[in-house]
C-alpha cells in the first residue's frame, strides 16, 4: 500500500521543499519507490531536483482541473535510482500551476482532485510525498484530503508558533469536512536551526514540546550542504551520505516507514 504524506505549513521558507526532497531521497536510498509531488505553484521542488517544468498539455494543473485526462505516467519525471533498487520520481510543476487555484475554484469536487489523481499510482509507489504551497488554500486542502499523514516543518521562531495556531485548526476542519478518518500528524521537523542555539530559539522549542500529539521528529541545522545539494539537484543522502544531516533525514524516513 502506498503511504501518502503531505509536507505542509502555510508559512513560507520553513523547509517544506527541502524536507520533501531529502526525506524522499532517504526513502529511495533505502530501496523504496518514491513519488514527490510539486504542488506549490512556484515550482521550487522542480527546481531543487533540477528537472524541467512541463510545457505540454500533460501537466499537473490541467490534470487537477480536469482539462487533461491522460495517463498519470505522463506527469511523472524520473529523478534518480539508488543502489538498493529505490527510485525517486517527481510530478513536476508547470507555468500553468500559477492559475490552478483560480481554476480549481470553478470545478466540482474541487477538494478531492489530487486524491483522485493519485489513486492512479496507489500501490505502485511505496511513498508519495506532497510538497505543499505556503498558503492555506484549495491546494493545501487537496493535499490534506489526499494524504494519510503529514510532516510539519517549522523554524525555532515565534512566527512558527503562530503558524501552527492557524494550521492545526485547518487540519481539524479538513478532517471534519473532507476526510473519512483523521489525518495522522506525524510531527514537527525543526529546520534551519542556527548553532549555537539562542535563548529565544530554545524558548520556542520549549513551546513546541508542549504540543503533546506533535513530537519533534528531527532537527535540521542551517547547513550549506542542504543548499549545495539543492543547487546540484541532488539529495543530501546522495551528496553527503556520511553527514549528520543524512542521518537525521534517514531517521525521518524511518518515521514514515514505520507509520501505520
Ligand atoms: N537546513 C537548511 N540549511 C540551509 N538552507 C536551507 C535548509 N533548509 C532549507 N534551506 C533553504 O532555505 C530556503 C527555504 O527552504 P524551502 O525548503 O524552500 O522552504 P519552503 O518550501 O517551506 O518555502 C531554500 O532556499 C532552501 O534551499
Ligand atoms: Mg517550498
Amino acid at each position: 500500500m502506498t503511504k501518502t504524506t503531505a509536507v505542509t505549513n502555510q508559512k513560507g521558507g520553513v523547509g517544506k521543499t527541502a524536507t520533501t526532497k531529502e526525506v524522499g531521497g532517504a526513502l529511495a536510498e533505502d530501496g523504496r519507490s518514491v513519488l514527490l509531488v510539486d504542488l506549490d505553484p512556484e515550482g521550487h521542488l522542480t527546481g531543487a531536483t533540477k528537472l524541467k517544468k512541463s510545457t505540454g498539455d500533460a501537466n499537473l494543473c490541467r490534470a487537477l482541473i480536469g482539462t487533461w485526462e491522460g495517463s498519470m505516467a505522463d506527469l511523472i519525471t524520473p529523478h534518480s535510482r539508488t543502489e538498493k533498487g529505490g527510485r525517486l520520481d517527481v510530478v513536476v510543476s508547470s507555468i500553468e500551476m500559477l492559475d490552478v487555484v483560480r481554476e480549481l475554484d470553478k470545478v466540482r469536487n474541487r477538494d478531492h482532485r489530487l486524491k483522485r489523481l493519485l489513486s492512479a499510482v496507489d500501490g505502485i509507489y511505496d511513498h508519495v510525498l506532497i510538497d505543499c504551497p505556503p498558503s492555506l488554500d484549495i491546494l493545501t486542502d487537496n493535499a490534506l484530503a489526499a494524504a494519510d499523514g503529514a510532516l510539519i516543518p517549522v523554524q525555532a521562531e515565534d512566527s512558527s508558533i503562530d503558524a501552527l495556531k492557524l494550521l492545526l485548526p485547518q487540519v481539524a476542519a479538513v478532517d471534519a469536512d473532507l476526510r473519512d478518518k483523521p489525518l495522522q500528524l506525524h510531527g514537527l521537523v525543526v529546520n534551519l536551526l542556527r548553532r549555537p542555539v539562542t535563548k529565544i530559539a530554545e524558548s520556542v522549542l520549549d513551546v513546541f514540546k508542549t504540543y503533546e500529539d506533535l513530537p519533534i521528529l528531527g532537527t535540521i541545522p542551517l547547513s550549506v550542504t542542504v543548499s549545495e545539494a539543492w543547487r546540484f539537484g541532488r539529495t543530501v543522502v546522495d551528496y553527503a551520505p556520511d553527514s549528520e544531516l543524512s542521518k537525521t533525514y534517514r531517521e525521518l524516513a524511518k518515521v514514515l516507514e514505520d507509520s501505520e
